[in-house]
């Protein structure tokens, strides 16, 4: 709850039309990509950085949850408002501050749409690797805050690897900037570092200072269809062990084939029970000869069929249905419990086998999907949450999975955080000494947990 006089302070901050109290008007705010929802009393829409300072005292003086929300497309739960409280809605710091060639590094304002970042560096020839398949819809402060992968980290790495410096302002109010804006820097603890990826809770993020890189002068969009998921997998390790890192190296099983096979222009073959999808850049001759290599190894692996995407219009195609898998997944089932564990990507055959057993075990389809290229698959419990005996099977199949995962010296998120989803198995990852440690250093930033509590550390 937020007390009546920080309201009234608050709509003097803010003024009458960026602060909203309204039940309907809230609702929105109060859900993201998990479609869990929770009810703030109040969502701000500041537009200036000294608001936000302020309101961060406010809810300091009055002990109030403040919740930095981008687009709200995240998927562990990282904008909901799970003890009510204020969502500081960043959409209004949606500028490109400056794009310069010079030194090759961009700043942005963290409300800004990360796909019109890329759009207007490709202007210029440069190039922002970073790809969640929410590209179009998240924000590149959602992005930093969640240390966002997506489709090219398998080549490129992650949101982290570019974001060279922050202005931030800290849950006590103060404003600073971490980082740099040169090639490198090592003055001081790597605060980006420990913002980028804290799923809000360190620091409400302003601005972003990210690297930029070269475009690659040419890419080539392959498709190849597979009668067996494992030989599907034992392909990707086979491409990797053979040097080749394509730009983007995904997976897609039968299940997942099947939610966007109308958006797929190209003729399924019956037999196909998964496929990969692969994109190789850089200049021409190179990617030909690695598109060649490819097909050998695909089709020695039992690919059934191999194409390559003609022109600029196919490829697009083919990666837009790739990022339309994880909502038209719905398709299947009216609910999914949708995981993101991580594998060394030579035990990804293993992981794959262990996950038709799974399935058939716990009697719950399973979807998987994702980077293979990484050993990052995202593993789809598909349900209906309305059946009590579905949820208690899930929450089976979830445990035993990250028991795998883990035994396979992997991890339980690539790229969508913990947020609430993987709260309650955080344990299972990290030891304890290193859990108090975190939670001294979230104190240390926020030492009256005002700043999205309730998220990453269990109860
Ligand atoms: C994807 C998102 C869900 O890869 O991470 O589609
Ligand atoms: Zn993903």
């Amino acid at each position: 709850m937020i007390p009546k006089r920080a309201l009234r302070d608050l709509s003097r901050i803010l003024g009458p039309d960026r602060l909203i109290t309204l039940q309907d008007a809230l609702n929105p705010y109060g859900t993201d990509g998990t479609k869990l929802a929770y009810a703030p009393d109040a969502v701000a829409f500041p537009d200036r950085i000294r608001e936000i300072a302020d309101i961060l005292s406010l809810a300091n003086r009055d002990r109030f949850p403040v919740i930095p929300r981008g687009a709200g497309s995240g998927k562990s739960g990282g904008a909901l408002p799970v003890l009510g409280g204020l969502v500081l809605a960043m959409e209004r710091f949606d500028r490109i501050l400056e794009i310069d060639d010079q030194n090759l590094v961009a700043r942005v304002q963290s409300g800004l749409i990360t796909a019109r970042l890329q759009e207007e560096v490709e202007k210029l020839g440069l190039f922002y690797p970073p790809d969640p398949a929410s590209i179009r819809i998240s924000t590149i402060g959602g992005n930093v805050a969640e240390c966002a992968g997506g489709l090219r980290a398998v080549k490129y790495g992650v949101t982290r690897d570019y974001v060279l410096g922050l202005t931030v302002v800290l849950p006590t109010g103060e404003i600073i900037t971490t980082g740099v804006e040169t090639a490198k820097g090592v003055v001081g603890y790597d605060l980006t570092r420990l913002i980028v990826g804290s799923e809000g809770t360190l620091a409400v993020i302003v601005d972003i200072t990210v690297r930029l890189i070269p475009k690659p002068e040419s890419t080539r969009t392959m498709i190849a269809f597979f009668r067996n998921p494992s030989h599907t997998v034992k392909a990707v390790s086979q491409i990797i062990r053979n040097k080749i890192v394509p730009a983007a190296l995904e997976f897609l099983d039968s299940l997942c084939i099947e939610c966007v096979r109308n958006e797929i222009a190209l003729k399924i073959p019956d037999e196909a029970r998964a496929l990969l999808l692969i994109e190789v850049d850089g200049d021409q001759t190179l990617t030909r000869r690695e598109a060649t290599r490819i097909r050998e190894i695909c089709l020695d692996h039992g690919a059934v069929e191999f194409q390559v995407a003609s022109g600029k219009k196919k490829s697009e195609s083919l990666w837009e249905a790739r990022r339309n898998v994880s909502p038209a997944m719905y398709k299947l089932r009216p609910d999914k419990v949708s995981e993101d564990v991580v594998v060394p990507r030579n035990r990804m055959a293993e992981l794959v086998s262990f996950l038709e057993e799974l399935s058939g075990k716990v009697g719950l389809p399973i979807a998987s999907y994702g980077h293979a290229g990484d050993g990052n698959i995202h593993v789809n419990l598909m349900l209906d949450k309305s059946e009590p005996k579905e949820v208690k099977k899930a929450g089976l199949a979830v445990e035993e999975l990250f028991r795998k995962v883990l035994e396979m010296r992997g991890t339980l998120s690539g790229e969508h955080g913990v947020g609430i989803t993987k709260a309650p198995y955080l344990g299972m990852e990290i030891s304890q000494p290193a859990l108090d440690l975190m939670v001294r250093v979230k104190k240390a930033f926020d030492p009256k947990n005002i700043l999205n509590p309730g998220k990453i550390f269990p109860g």
